[in-house]
């Protein structure tokens, strides 16, 4: 048999962040930072090169720590990238997030007018961050950058955010968090679904083929190579408004959980309903072996045990038949709760700010994280059912339904409020390890 991997992916010059799996549990820190002074940003890219890990390099002293740093579009600019080559990066990305705010569905609450400063301004150009299985080592590996942004008074440090992943992985609503994700060519990482063939290395990392045969890579070469996208939003999370809804809309606690099961795809405890269609199973939850193993087309076309507008059934739809091909929309997820989490059984807001960093990676915003947002999340054309949105995230400005298909008669969850706010997020570029010196060595 032959074992060798088909694409030959270069990952000691790959970031760590990329590819890797998390630890579980993990604590973790955003750190954003605006260049006055593009000599000064040069020089922070010679330095945080020399912190940030490869996805080759899984014996750093720091273990299963590791820091990695992103670009935005005006990042990029500032550093003196000069334009010939800033025209070759994606199209969205050289938007910015903010400005494809009526694509991507904030509006009212989530309109980047309300943003927290300074996400979705000029002044986020350079996004580090650092991920450690516990707050002693995350401090460890924050300590280790330190030095590469201290002392350069051209570069300054403007916002931090620290988010963690409990042992249990449960996001604020109360799910197992972090299950699916897509096996990638090459990398030597399964994905997480026995069922589904490993994707293309080129749909998460620049210079590779893709599913379509094509390969997307930034010019120059040395600076486009090996690295990726990656969008990351602060999401907040309404989570009593969420807990009162189910409360009011069930007829009691079991219809509760049934409620939240059918409107995620997965009973809380991270057990899909396609494997455990009526009751919770949370050993299966837990069980990374088969809590991802299923399809839907076979089983469930219709979507009477998994509803086709259910969160997990419009992030992927696997095999289900529905208007364009699932494998070109998927996207490597590092979400990461934020906040403290609401005291279990509180149905009123304490008022605190909780919710998810989520986090995308992959080689292409458009058809695959934007794609998402918009048709899958944010329209049910999609899978025949009009206009409807994503009912866990879903960004519409006024009540949503919700339909569950059930015989005889389908269940409607009607009057959804809005249960996610969108606080701001950027579009970054993560260079690969050479390109982070190339950008190092730029002059003018
Ligand atoms: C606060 C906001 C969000 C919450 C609470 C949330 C929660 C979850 C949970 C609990 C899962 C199931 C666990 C797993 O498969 O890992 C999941 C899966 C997923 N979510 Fe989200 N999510 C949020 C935002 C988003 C956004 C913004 C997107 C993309 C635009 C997204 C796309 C996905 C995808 C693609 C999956 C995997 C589906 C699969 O492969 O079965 N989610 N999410």
């Amino acid at each position: 048999m032959n074992t060798r991997p088909r694409a030959a992916l270069e990952l000691d010059d790959i970031q760590r962040g990329v590819l890797s799996p998390r630890p579980t549990p993990y604590a973790a820190t955003y750190i954003l930072f605006r260049i006055d002074d593009r000599t000064h940003g040069r020089e922070l890219m010679r330095r945080v090169r020399a912190v940030v890990t490869s996805a080759a390099d899984t014996t750093s002293p720091l273990g299963d720590a590791w820091v990695s740093v992103a670009l935005t579009f005006r990042g990029l600019k500032a550093l003196g990238v000069p334009p010939h080559a800033l025209e070759t990066f994606a199209w969205e990305f050289r938007q910015g997030m903010a400005a494809r705010a009526a694509a991507l569905g904030d509006v009212g609450d989530s309109s980047p007018e309300r943003w927290e400063a300074p996400l979705g301004t000029p002044d986020v150009h350079v996004v580090l961050t650092a991920l450690a299985p516990d707050h002693a080592r995350l401090q460890a590996a924050i300590d280790r950058a330190r030095p590469a942004y201290q002392c350069l008074p051209g570069v300054s440090a403007i916002w931090r955010q620290d988010c963690h992943a409990l042992p249990t992985e449960t996001e604020p609503f109360g799910y197992r968090d972090g299950i699916s994700h897509p096996a990638v060519e090459g990398s030597g990482i399964t994905g997480s679904n026995p069922l589904e063939t490993p994707l293309k290395a080129g749909e998460f990392v620049l210079g590779y083929p893709d599913e379509l045969g094509g390969i997307q890579t930034p010019q120059p070469e040395i600076l486009g190579r090996n690295g990726t996208y990656a969008a990351f939003r602060k999401l907040h999370q309404r989570v009593a408004v969420f807990r009162r809804y189910l409360k009011d809309n069930a007829t009691g606690p079991e219809d509760e959980e049934l409620l939240a099961a059918k409107i995620m795809g997965r009973w809380r405890s991270g057990a899909p309903l396609a494997l455990s269609p009526t009751r919770d199973d949370p050993r299966l939850g837990a069980d990374p072996h088969r809590n991802n193993a299923f399809l839907y087309e076979h089983h469930d076309p219709a979507g009477f045990t998994t509803p086709g507008g259910c969160h997990i059934r419009r992030g992927n739809p696997r095999d289900a038949a529905v208007a364009g091909e699932p494998r070109l929309h998927r996207m490597i997820r590092r979400g990461t709760a934020y906040g403290p989490p609401l005291p279990e059984g509180m149905l009123e807001d304490d008022g605190a700010d909780r919710g998810l960093m989520f986090a995308f990676i992959g080689a292409h915003l458009g058809r695959q994280f934007e794609f998402v947002q918009s048709q899958w999340m944010n329209d049910g054309v999609f899978f025949g059912a009009g206009n409807a949105r994503d009912p866990v995230i879903g960004s519409g400005d006024g009540p949503d339904e919700f339909t569950i298909p059930r015989r005889p008669l389908r269940r409607r969850l009607r009057a959804l409020p809005r249960f996610v706010v969108t606080r701001g997020g950027e579009y970054c570029f993560m260079p690969g390890l050479n390109a982070l010196s190339w950008l190092g060595d730029l002059h003018d």
